[in-house]
């Protein structure tokens, strides 16, 4: 192979380096999401019959788990036409807050305002993601998948209370 056969034009060569340079920042750009901002990929926490759901623990009991006082949260939460349940609750800033929801009839969304959690909540599927509120007060979560008739008043709200008082 000479070098003649090798030969590639100071512009094409420009555009492969460009791309490849991309690459590269949408690399670090991930990297930097995932591992430093902590935004992170809703996953498929669990499967679940959206028939019966409701009736077996924890969703019969749905809402808030307070597992280390103040620091160590998790919320279930139900969702169907055109409900989240519950609808409100209290969080203490500053804490680990995870978030597991599924829908018992057709397929929802649920978007935290001013935080990472946003992912759809399918039946017979758990999603989950976990948040920590900086700031006291007050949250809202709205349904972000078009569900029928009463989509738009599908939502409910978070209360992020200081230490020891309230928000
Ligand atoms: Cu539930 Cu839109």
């Amino acid at each position: 192979m000479t070098t003649e056969e090798l030969h590639v034009d100071p512009a094409e060569r420009n555009w492969i380096v460009a791309s490849i340079m991309l690459l590269v920042v949408f690399g670090v750009a991930v990297a930097i999401a995932g591992f430093m901002l902590g935004i992170q990929v809703p996953t498929e926490e669990q499967r679940v019959d959206p028939r019966t759901v409701a009736q077996e623990a924890p969703w019969s009991n749905p809402g808030v788990r307070e597992l280390v006082p103040g620091e160590e949260y998790e919320v279930y939460i139900l969702a169907s036409r055109f409900s989240f349940v519950p609808n409100t609750f209290e969080v203490p800033v500053g804490a680990r807050v995870t978030f597991y929801v599924t829908s018992t009839d057709v397929q929802h969304g649920f978007k935290l305002q001013d935080t990472n959690v946003n992912f759809m909540a399918l039946p017979g599927q758990v999603s989950k993601l976990t948040t920590t509120f900086e700031e006291p007060g007050t949250y809202s979560y709205i349904c972000t998948e078009y569900c029928g008739l009463g989509h738009a008043v599908m939502a409910g709200s978070v209360t992020v209370t200081e230490p020891g008082g309230n928000a």
